[in-house]
């Protein structure tokens, strides 16, 4: 879950309460979100041993230093005496592309380390507190005598890495699923029509969510009547990213120089997912093609749709760790019938368009009974000029 807003940087020497200050620094740690992938998005805040307000930092981008680091860089060990940091993940154990935040800080006079999250990396799970421990540095997960205050906490924790944390405890791709409707749920018109339901508040946001995931994934069906370049294009995010296609027959392959994406985007950041079944003489048609994306091969499915679990490890062998889903309908339909969304962004413009001529986004998605109705979990609302986001885990 991503956020625009943040929370104010206190004065110095304010003081802040362990809730306050592990909610600045979840605020902190978002301000990294559409850089650091695949690495989590972390932030930290230090306190003095009075629990005055020293200073805040986050990870700012994959491969630059840690929220710690950027916390804490400015102090002396004289400034330092006694003070407490508060993080919002365990502080890393291993070296890594940078050093080692737990042995950086046990050389520290600390008093006390406070963290959200245990790390779920193998190298790193509680070995990071330890290394604290043992230079006799307070190391604790972050509890509260307020639960109430305690379980928010935890839930924004849990959110503010939540594909980080979904990649290693299922050493799979997480999956967030955005479409843009109508108040009655319809996303195109059955003539293609589409553009634009929402309006351009909603479409910046989007490009920023673009640039959170480490690609985005449409149907052959969206870039034979939308043609999009599905890169980024942000007033502040300037950034490469990948794109995905469903296209099982490789049908448009054909016309592959032809495309915007093809023009913005290079070949190597695209990525054709066809069918494996296609015929050995199919298959060398599209290895003849001179300029082409990278094709991957995916299994089948008894009714020829491409297995998306196949498609999904396939993505997470070559490194990839999060996708963004942006339609169209059949798409959307396919990964929800495969209950492979984690995170849905939905926009809902404020819009009429009639289920008689038009495409909803869960077209084919078919529920039987009230009982089998799909629910998002902890859903929260956000207004982008007239249209409002409603997002959560599916
Ligand atoms: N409002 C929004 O948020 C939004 C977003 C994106 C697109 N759109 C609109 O939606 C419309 C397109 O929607 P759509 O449903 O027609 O097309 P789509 O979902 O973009 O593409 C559907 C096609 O993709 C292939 N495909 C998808 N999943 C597959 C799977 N699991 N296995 C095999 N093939 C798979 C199939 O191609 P084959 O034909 O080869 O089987 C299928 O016909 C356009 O009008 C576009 O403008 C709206």
């Amino acid at each position: 879950m991503e956020q625009l807003s943040f929370l104010a940087i206190p004065a110095v020497g304010a003081k802040l309460t362990p809730e306050q200050a592990m909610r600045l620094a979840i605020s902190e740690a978002a301000k990294g979100s559409a850089r650091v992938s695949p690495n989590p998005q972390v932030g930290a805040v230090v306190l003095d041993r009075d629990g005055g307000f020293m200073a805040s930092g986050y990870h700012e981008y994959f491969g630059g230093p840690h929220a710690e680091v950027n916390a804490l860089k400015n102090f002396s060990n004289q400034q330092l005496q006694g003070a407490q940091v508060y993080v919002t993940l365990e502080p890393c154990a291993h070296e890594g592309k940078t050093p080692s935040c737990a042995k950086m800080m046990a050389k520290l006079p600390l008093a006390k380390v406070v963290f959200g999250l245990i790390d779920p990396n193998p190298l790193v799970a509680g070995q990071g507190a330890e290394i604290l421990k043992s230079a006799g540095i307070e190391a604790e997960l972050f509890s509260s005598a307020d639960k109430k205050a305690e379980d928010e906490i935890r839930l924004l924790l849990e959110e503010s890495c939540e594909a980080f944390l979904w990649n290693f405890r299922n050493k799979k791709v997480f999956v967030a699923l955005k479409m843009a409707s109508s108040l009655d749920g319809q996303v195109a018109l059955r003539s293609g029509e589409s553009q634009w339901i929402t309006g351009p508040e909603s479409r910046e946001y989007v490009h920023y969510l673009r640039a959170c995931y480490d690609a985005v994934l449409v149907g052959k069906g969206t870039v034979e009547f939308d043609d999009p370049s599905l890169n980024i294009r942000h007033s502040t995010i300037s950034k490469k990213n990948k794109v995905i296609v469903i296209d099982a027959e490789g049908d448009l392959l054909h016309k592959f120089a032809d495309l915007k994406m093809t023009q913005v985007h290079d070949s190597a950041d695209l990525l054709w997912c066809v069918s494996a079944e296609l015929s050995e003489e199919t298959q060398k048609k599209l290895a003849k093609l001179s300029n082409r994306p990278r094709v991957l091969f995916v299994k089948t499915k008894v009714a020829g749709d491409l297995d998306l679990q196949d498609l999904l490890a396939q993505l997470y062998a070559l490194g990839l760790r999060s996708v963004l889903v942006e339609g169209g309908a059949f798409t959307a339909s396919s990964f929800i019938n495969c209950s492979l969304v984690n995170r849905l962004y939905l926009f809902q413009a404020p819009i009429i368009m009639g289920s008689g001529g038009s495409l909803s986004w869960t077209n084919s998605v078919r529920i039987a009974t009230m009982s089998e109705k799909l629910k998002l979990q902890n859903p929260r609302y956000q207004v982008f000029g007239n249209d409002f986001l409603i997002t959560g885990v599916l």
